[in-house]
């Protein structure tokens, strides 16, 4: 999950990092005001996520709370790389001597952490890096070993920041490495790094990933989730714990395993070219041991995003055979019919591997209204986009 830049910031300051002071602000009447409080110059911010914000036009100086209005009606609603601009964060200016450029992040290739550090930061740092990558130190951090004030002075040293910057930025880099530890980051970027006129170091940007996969032990992170921008069928898939992913297609798919489910999108689409473009609604893996309440739930997800004309359940029975997915369909059927939501569109069922045969002979006796039973991945697509076709 990716932070905006004032939760970042507010993360940062949690940690004891310099940021500058600032407030967020939704509407322009609300900018007006924070500049006010804050009093003297303000940045006015898009708050996006997504990089480049400066140079699209998104992050503007207001010489005072008359200005900052002026400038928040500029910025909020504006589209950048395809995000709207539904707030600003109103921030005091800086003084700005130096801009600096730091990170860390996961190397995956070389199985290790990363810090990444230049002294030729700022909104051209991509460009730094392209044409003079020898001024982009990078600087490979073990796990076990992390960043002490020693280390955080070397990284400093290494991207070339002179030395009336280099205490300041160490005690910062330590502190940014604690952020990145503690709160199973993947991605703590700061672009750019400054050194103010009167020498002190702070982070003018924040830029935050947060490693999903660690939420189970980060339960105060669901608080940055984006409400707003969650898909609502995504949203109520989390909540059941499916692996769901919304996409604007016809058929909609069901699968056991992501790789197998990664491959029916793409046989669904390749054969909904034959018929008028149809293309798949959805990504659900329902994983390996999927009950009848998983399928049941999958089943009630996917058939409760409107434009889903057809289903494609594609089951390939490993650790779980088969006849267990069958009854699992059947059972979800019944459920379905209990909550009121009874299954009313095709549904193309492929069952392969483990006791295949039972399975199917499971589904067939069960002659479940709609339910059609085809025998290979590539004739099932077929079929589902036919179908998807003709519900439209
Ligand atoms: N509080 C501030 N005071 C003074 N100048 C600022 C302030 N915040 C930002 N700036 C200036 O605006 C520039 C762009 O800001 P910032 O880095 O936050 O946005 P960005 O364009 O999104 O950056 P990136 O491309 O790294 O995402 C900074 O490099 C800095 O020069
Ligand atoms: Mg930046």
């Amino acid at each position: 999950m990716d932070l905006f830049e004032h939760q970042a910031k507010e993360l940062f300051a949690e940690y004891g990092i310099p940021v500058p002071r600032g407030v967020v602000a939704h509407t322009v009447e609300e900018a007006r005001k924070a500049a006010e409080e804050l009093t003297g110059r303000v940045v006015v911010k898009a708050q996006v996520k997504t990089g480049g914000r400066g140079k699209a036009g998104g992050v503007k100086v207001a010489a005072d709370a008359v200005d900052a209005a002026a400038k928040a009606t500029d910025i909020l609603g504006m589209d950048i790389k395809g995000h709207t601009v539904h707030k600003v964060l109103v921030e005091e200016a800086s003084a700005i001597a130096e801009e600096y450029y730091f990170s860390f992040l996961l190397d995956r290739a070389n199985r290790t952490f990363l810090a990444i550090c230049s002294a030729a930061g700022g909104m051209d740092i991509e460009e730094v890096a392209a044409s003079t990558p020898e001024k982009v130190a990078k600087v490979p951090v073990s796990a076990l070993d992390g960043v002490d004030r020693a280390r955080a002075r070397e990284i400093a040293q290494a991207g070339g920041l002179p030395a009336a910057a280099v205490e300041g930025a160490a005690e910062l880099i330590e502190k940014l490495w604690a952020v990145f530890l503690d709160e199973d980051a993947s991605l703590v970027e700061v672009n750019p790094l400054i050194l103010t006129a009167d020498g002190r170091v702070v982070a003018l940007d924040g830029k935050v990933t947060l490693d999903e996969n660690a939420s189970f032990r980060q339960p105060e992170h669901e608080a940055y989730a984006d409400k707003a921008a969650e898909d609502p069928l995504e949203a109520r898939a989390k909540e059941k714990d499916l692996n769901y992913v919304k996409l604007d297609g016809s058929v909609g798919i069901i699968g056991n395993g992501a790789g197998l489910v990664m491959s029916t999108l793409d046989v669904v689409a390749y054969a909904g070219e034959e018929f008028g473009g149809q293309r798949p609604a959805n990504f659900l893996d329902i994983g390996g041991g999927a009950s009848a309440e998983v399928m049941a739930n999958g089943l009630e997800i996917v058939l409760s995003d409107p434009s889903v004309k057809s289903v494609f359940v594609n089951v390939f029975g490993g650790i779980t055979a088969c006849d267990a997915v069958a009854n699992g369909v059947v059972a979800a059927f019944q459920l379905l019919a209990e909550r009121g939501e009874s299954v009313t569109r095709p549904l193309v069922v492929r069952l392969d591997g483990n006791n295949a045969l039972l399975g199917r002979q499971i589904l067939a006796d069960a002659k479940l209204a709609g339910v059609e039973l085809v025998d290979t991945m590539d004739d099932a697509a077929k079929r589902a986009a036919e179908l998807a076709a003709a519900g439209v």
